[in-house]
């Protein structure tokens, strides 16, 4: 359980969020939405402790993250597996490697674990058998399934997806929802997506917070985001519908 409290962020006179507070349960899909500049990346960078809050507080399990010491707050970044928006896969390295390097820096398992682990993921993100394959010689949904492997080596407890479908055609998209949903339900992580893709919100979302002008406008689930009693939402959601017809 992954807690945020009364948090604000500026960037000089730009208040990107306005006194914040959410929670983010485990074992769910926890969706981040709102319009492209909403502070959805900010929000989850101050989560991960990428970005420090102007105040307020970030809470994992109870724990203020800004008062960790240094030990336990290193724990902390092992178990967050993150899926950024470019799937930030190391060109110059084969899957394997790529999947390797958070074992390698943080674990001390032989060659022969580390290659027994790959394999176990790369089966379960249903890519078996391209270990030794570059990312560019692979499709844009294939590398993500990668960085989602990647994303599960060390078995986080949390699971930080930004945008995690740029890019994907809508069919490649729904399969890599499922896989994240599916592996957030078998591995209980506390899920936190950030996404404006209605399929993605419609299809997998367990819990969703609506981002609008720095604040908190709504938080419901799939049932009553389609009737929200919030017109900033409606209008939100009735411009990404308009939006995806005409590219779809
Ligand atoms: N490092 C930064 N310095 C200054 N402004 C930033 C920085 N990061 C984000 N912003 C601003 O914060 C706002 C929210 O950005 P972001 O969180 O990336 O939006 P979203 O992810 O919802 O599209 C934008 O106005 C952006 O310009
Ligand atoms: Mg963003």
């Amino acid at each position: 359980m992954i807690e945020v409290k009364n948090l604000t962020k500026s960037f000089g006179d730009n208040k990107v969020l306005d006194d914040i507070s959410m929670s983010f349960e485990a074992g769910k899909c926890n969706m981040v939405i709102g319009a492209s500049g909403s502070g959805k990346t900010v929000l989850l960078k101050n989560i991960m402790g990428l970005l420090t809050p102007d105040s307020g507080e970030i809470l994992y399990s109870g724990k203020d993250l800004a008062k960790m010491p240094p030990k336990e707050r290193k724990l902390l970044y092992r178990e967050m597996g993150v899926l950024f928006q470019s799937n930030a896969l190391f060109d110059f390295a084969t899957v394997e490697e790529n999947i390797g390097f958070p074992m390698e820096f943080f674990t001390r398992l032989s060659k022969a674990e580390k290659k027994e682990k790959t394999d176990m993921l790369l089966e379960r993100v249903g890519l078996p058998g391209v270990n030794g394959k570059y990312p560019s010689e692979l499709s844009g949904g294939m590398q993500k399934r990668v960085g989602i492997a990647r994303a599960l080596a060390l078995n986080p407890k949390y699971l930080f997806c930004d945008e995690p479908n740029s890019g994907l055609d809508p069919m490649t998209s729904v399969r890599i929802d499922e896989l994240i949903a599916g592996i957030t339900e078998e591995y209980g992580t506390t899920t936190i997506i950030n996404t404006h893709d209605m399929n993605s919100i419609m299809g997998i979302g367990d819990r969703i917070s609506f981002i609008y002008e720095g604040k908190l406008k709504w938080k419901g689930d799939r049932d009553s985001f389609l009737r929200p009693d919030c017109s900033e939402l409606e209008a939100f959601v009735h411009s990404n519908a308009l939006a995806s017809k005409l590219i779809g």
